[in-house]
């Protein structure tokens, strides 16, 4: 039987293809930004070129389009590996592309325009985030549909995940953008003063936790144990990590709110929950690093393997230091920083930059079918995506840790020790190792685009893939 007539294959190469456009134009805007800070001269006087512009648009195309690309794509082919069956219906796949894909060039133009509703992560505007309902709704119909009509008993573990993921963003979705609209491009939230913030703040760290994290650790629990020839270390472990994890998330918001109009209860709950957090991410963290017992040899001479190792290593790192964020009065020297900067991209980067990039590699053979132009070119793009991501954050780090002391110093007599400006000056070398690093990580996208293009214009195999060929 062959698997790419059973299957529905084809959304998921058009979405795999365009994990890596979408995330080469997200992070290129990112690599323009980052240099915007280091020399704020290159807006060159254009309004839609300007900072508070462009990294909206950056935010939206990392996480929206490259991160939400990566995951219907795995999402979609893993429903269908781990349940045997195809996808429910070919039309609603193809709307799902096609509606996603114009989300998204509808973002592109709205944003550089100015167009905004002003709340983080959810900036578009009303028509936008009602096209953004309906293809969440056909997306959820696709995905629930096909582990309805499932030919397995049980449901992997990792469409648990997927499926958190999915009925998580669609109520964060609704509930944050209620919205009073004034014209066709302007509305306002209907949510008054701090109960707006903390509705917002809701959204924005479950977004964090359901969009960048629940989905990706579907994609863990699916391709790590695949790509290591091993089953997974602890399915009971799989389970606690689920449950735990997606009570704890909602209430860490507030953290994001210290120090503010919030009440103080409020913040105080925040902070305990993230600090819980850190125990079921790192159980998700060891049962992934630890599927690979008695294999570890392999991540000599597997580069893929190695791109999803050492993101489940980030994603250790970034859920370590967000709960020590998250405690008051260390967030109260990290809140404003580059600290924060750096922790968004140990996880951004490290963790969902390198896991969906590592799952798009492994997509390639089952679902193209052709062998690797170059293994030695992933090789490549691992150091260069890796060495990247060190001196990104490394700079943040130091960076937000200075800035926060500088801030903070006084004189004997009151009197603040710095001018706002003389932290700018001290920080500006520490841009641009940022700049640095970013510009290497779009580099090794650069190479990935490259070795794609060369692997798809090889003929294929005519033997079907093993791994085409097993679920
Ligand atoms: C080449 C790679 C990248 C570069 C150079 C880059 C650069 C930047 C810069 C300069 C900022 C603004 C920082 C500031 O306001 O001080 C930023 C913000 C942000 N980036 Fe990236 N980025 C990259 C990749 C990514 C990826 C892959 C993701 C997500 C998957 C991501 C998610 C974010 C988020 C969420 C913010 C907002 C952070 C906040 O508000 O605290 N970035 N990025
Ligand atoms: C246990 C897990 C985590 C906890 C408790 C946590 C906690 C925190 C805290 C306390 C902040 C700073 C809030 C502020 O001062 O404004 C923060 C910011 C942020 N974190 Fe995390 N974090 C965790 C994991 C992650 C991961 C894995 C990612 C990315 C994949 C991530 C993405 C972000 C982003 C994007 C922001 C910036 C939000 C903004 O201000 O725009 N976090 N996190």
């Amino acid at each position: 039987m062959d698997s790419q007539l059973t299957y529905n294959y084809k959304v998921i190469r058009q979405f795999t293809i365009m994990t890596v456009v979408w995330g080469i134009v997200g992070m290129t805007v990112g690599v323009l930004i980052a240099a915007q800070l280091a020399w704020p001269a290159l807006n060159f006087d254009l309004p839609w070129l300007t900072y508070s512009r462009l990294r909206p648009l950056h935010t939206n195309a990392v996480i929206f389009a490259f991160g939400g690309c990566a995951l219907f794509a795995t999402s979609l082919y893993v429903v269908q590996r781990t349940c045997q069956t195809r996808l429910i219906s070919d039309k609603l796949a193809a709307f799902v592309f096609w509606g996603w894909t114009a989300v998204i060039l509808l973002a592109a133009i709205t944003l550089p325009l100015g167009i905004t509703s002003s709340k983080e992560y959810a900036e578009l505007e009303w028509p936008i985030d009602l096209l953004i309902t309906v293809v969440w709704v056909a997306y959820a119909i696709l995905f629930f549909g096909t582990i309805m009509k499932r030919r397995t008993p049980h449901i992997y573990v990792a469409n648990w995940f997927y499926g958190a993921f999915i009925l998580t963003v669609a109520v964060l979705h609704v509930v944050n953008s209620a919205e009073l609209p004034v014209s066709l491009w302007k509305s306002y939230s209907v949510y008054p003063g701090a109960i707006d913030a903390m509705v917002q703040w809701w959204y924005g760290h479950n977004a964090v936790g359901f969009f960048l994290t629940a989905g990706f650790l579907g994609i863990m629990y699916y391709f790590v144990p695949k790509q290591a020839e091993r089953p997974i270390y602890s399915y009971r472990l799989s389970v606690v990590h689920f449950w735990a994890l997606i009570s704890l998330y909602m209430w860490a918001g507030p953290h994001h709110l210290h120090y503010t109009a919030l009440p103080n209860w409020a913040q105080s709950i925040g902070m305990v929950f993230s600090l819980m957090l850190l125990a079921p991410s790192w159980g998700g963290m060891i049962n992934g690093v630890m599927t690979l017992s008695g294999a570890w040899h392999k991540l000599r001479s597997d580069p893929i393997l190695r791109f999803m190792i050492v993101s489940l290593s980030f994603y250790g790192m970034s859920t370590f230091e967000g709960p020590m964020m998250s405690i008051k009065t260390v967030n109260a020297l990290s809140h404003y920083t580059d600290w924060t900067i750096g922790h968004v991209h140990s996880g951004a980067l490290g963790w969902v930059g390198l896991i969906s990039i590592g799952a798009v590699y492994a997509l390639i053979k089952p679902l193209f079918n052709r062998e690797f132009y170059s293994v030695k070119l992933i090789e490549v793009h691992f150091w260069v995506a890796t060495i990247g991501i060190v001196l990104y954050i490394a700079a943040m780090w130091i960076a937000g840790v200075m800035q926060g002391l500088m801030w903070r110093a006084v004189n004997s007599d009151g009197t603040l020790t710095y001018s706002f400006v003389e932290s700018l000056e001290a920080t500006h070398p520490y841009y641009v190792v940022r700049l640095l690093g970013g510009a290497l990580f779009l580099l090794g996208m650069f190479v990935m685009a490259w070795n794609l293009y060369k692997t798809l214009g090889r003929s294929a195999e005519t033997v079907p893939s093993t791994a085409a060929q097993t679920a």
